[in-house]
């Protein structure tokens, strides 16, 4: 069984586009990913991996980086695609509508510290850590608290 942490080393963006559609294939309407990381990480490489493996016709997949929220419409939810780091105060995250999303939408949200204690318990926290030696390798810890996520990332337990 696979338990919080775990961690995968990712050497190339290819891999970590491979995990993020892995992911995605399990996401349901409800489920939260924070995407931790510095400038660079990777965090919009997932998220962006993550929306094109569930949308059934492609489309452009901007970073929310001026926007701060970009939605999709997929067959089986709606996903809020956030980026905080321009959040100007954490209560801008109610009026961003994001905290209803949480409830209702499929939510991936870079830079998730700039809200505070908002973000949800129950999300998975995804965090990138650039390799100092290996420009594009990348160690990834997966975090939750929610068992939800055990089921979910069983997959994971088989590589
Ligand atoms: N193993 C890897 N996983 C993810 N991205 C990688 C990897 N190796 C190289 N990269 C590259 O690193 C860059 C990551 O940029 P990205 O915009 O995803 O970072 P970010 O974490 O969203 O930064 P920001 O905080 O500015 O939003 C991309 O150009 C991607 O191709
Ligand atoms: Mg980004």
């Amino acid at each position: 069984m696979i338990k919080s942490p775990t961690e995968l080393l990712l050497k190339s963006p290819e891999n970590t586009a491979k995990l993020a559609g892995r992911i995605g294939s399990v996401l349901q309407p409800g489920d939260c990913i924070l995407l931790d990381g510095p400038i660079g990480a990777g965090k919009t490489h997932f998220a962006r991996s993550v929306i094109l493996s569930l949308l059934e016709h492609p489309e452009d997949v901007p970073s929310p980086t001026f926007t701060l929220v970009q939605t999709y419409e997929t067959d089986g939810a709606e996903i809020w695609h956030a980026d905080l780091y321009r959040l100007s105060h954490p209560d801008e995250v109610h009026e961003l509508g994001l905290i209803d999303a949480f409830d209702t939408a499929i939510c991936l949200v870079e830079w998730p510290e700039k809200m505070g204690p908002q973000a949800p318990p129950h999300a998975l926290t995804v965090s990138f850590e650039p390799d100092p030696a290996e420009e594009d390798t990348r160690r990834v810890t997966l975090r939750w608290s929610d068992p939800k996520w055990t089921l979910k990332l069983d997959f994971l337990a088989d590589d």
